[in-house]
């Protein structure tokens, strides 16, 4: 049984997640209209992980006989001036969903939810990975700078996740 707080927090993490697939996968559009095919795929299946964490939290809430509330999802930014601003974008996003998941523990660790903390013991490890990746990026496109070549070929590293 989830406590009300815990509920609401758990909740809102789950918007939070929607909020973050739409973010990427509005970066993905963006990428799309500049052609930038391989920075696009990236954020698509980043959008697909997002979604994956929005419903191992709703699987959760069902599981711990909660109720799944659903909220509006806000309008994401459509454009970004280049890959790097849109990198740099996607790694602050991750700080701010890292400080979110450890506010959430707090708030089951006042609750007592030992439970809870053991679940979200998962999304900890998952942000160390998020924001790493995010940062490398970030790092490569600053070392391109606006260089053609270096983004032709990053685009393509990119463009082979799966
Ligand atoms: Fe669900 Fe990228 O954190």
């Amino acid at each position: 049984m989830l406590t009300e707080t815990v509920e609401k927090a758990l909740n809102e993490q789950i918007n939070k997640e929607l909020f973050s697939a739409y973010l990427y996968l509005s970066m993905a559009a963006d990428f799309e209209s500049k052609n930038l095919s391989g920075f696009a795929r990236w954020m698509r299946v980043q959008s697909q992980e997002e979604l994956n964490h929005a419903m191992k939290l709703f699987d959760y809430v069902v599981e711990r006989g909660g109720r799944v509330e659903l909220m509006a999802i806000d309008k994401p930014q459509q454009t970004w001036e280049s890959p790097l601003r849109a990198f740099q974008d996607a790694y602050d996003h991750e700080k701010f969903i890292t400080q979110s998941i450890y506010g959430l523990l707090e708030i089951a660790q006042s609750a007592k939810d030992y439970g809870t903390m053991e679940f979200l013991q998962w999304y900890v490890k998952e942000q160390v990975e998020e924001e790493a990746q995010a940062d490398r990026i970030v790092k490569k496109l600053e070392m391109i700078k606006d260089e053609p070549a270096g983004l032709f070929m990053l685009d393509r590293e990119l463009g082979k996740r799966e």
